[in-house]
């Protein structure tokens, strides 16, 4: 069930879709004395072990922050590294993806990556697309004001052929147009190597998530890292803008 207006996550322990910030490659490789790009490479190594420990947790869905709208401005050789890691990891990962049952989307304009990129961003989704098992989606030159502004733009679309109208715009609808619309908000955002902000993620789907922020660096984060994160949540008292007192009378209620 969509959820992103959806109160019912309040007695959750698990986590039905959670978000990551996978920051720290650089700094990773820095102190290794190696260039940015082996963080990268070994930022996948962590990429690969927490897909596999979310299907293994029958968590529903993982969007991955793998490069944001801003990170064109990182330096040339940077860029061009993670664009060649990105053909080359998808490439190499997703039958394996497959075989686990994984489906695979992409979110973000695509359109800038080159031809060769795209081919592989569509295989991989074509692929996975039947698959029922955990949501693996993957940001990829992707900013949440683009998010925003995109959903806009459609919403527009729609008034100017008359195919909705102004009145009929609220948050539900609203929603139905930006990225991610198929699936719950995410319950749980983390963000790794140490920095406390959302950098332009899902600004809309986060509107109510929890807020991890650790400062293990995405190269070292693995699955007792991710299984640190799900306890600290599962202690999380998710209002949603209720009170504590009206939860436990639901609750009471409920029994
Ligand atoms: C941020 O760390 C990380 C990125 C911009 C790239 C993340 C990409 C991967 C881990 C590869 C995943 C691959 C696929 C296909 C999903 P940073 O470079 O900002 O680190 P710093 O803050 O230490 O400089």
């Amino acid at each position: 069930m969509k959820g992103i207006i959806d109160n019912t996550a309040t007695e959750q322990t698990m986590p039905r879709h959670i978000a990551v910030v996978m920051d720290g490659n650089g700094r990773w490789a820095n102190k290794r004395h190696l260039p940015r790009a082996a963080g990268h490479k070994a930022g996948v190594g962590s990429t690969r072990k927490i897909v596999e420990h979310c299907a293994k947790k029958n968590i529903e869905a993982l969007t991955i922050f793998a490069f944001s709208s801003e990170n064109w401005n990182r330096p040339k050789s940077e860029v061009s590294a993670l664009m060649a890691l990105f053909v080359s990891t998808i490439t190499a990962e997703v039958k394996k993806l497959h075989k686990k049952n994984v489906c695979v989307k992409f979110i973000g304009d695509r359109t800038r990556f080159s031809e060769k990129l795209q081919n592989s961003i569509n295989d991989a989704e074509i692929l996975t697309t039947d698959n029922s098992g955990l949501h693996l989606n993957i940001a990829a030159n992707y900013g949440g004001r683009w998010d925003v502004v995109n959903a806009c733009k459609q919403i527009a679309e729609q008034v100017k052929n008359n195919k909705t109208s102004i009145q009929d715009i609220d948050e539900t609808m609203f929603d139905s147009f930006v990225s991610l619309s198929e699936l719950p908000a995410p319950d749980l955002f983390i963000r790794t190597g140490g920095e406390q902000r959302i950098s332009n993620f899902l600004i809309w789907q986060l509107a109510y998530s929890e807020l991890y922020f650790v400062d293990t660096l995405w190269p070292d984060f693995a699955e007792d890292d991710l299984d640190a994160a799900l306890t600290w949540y599962a202690g999380r008292q998710r209002r949603f803008g209720k009170t504590g007192q009206q939860l436990m009378e639901e609750k009471v209620a409920e029994n």
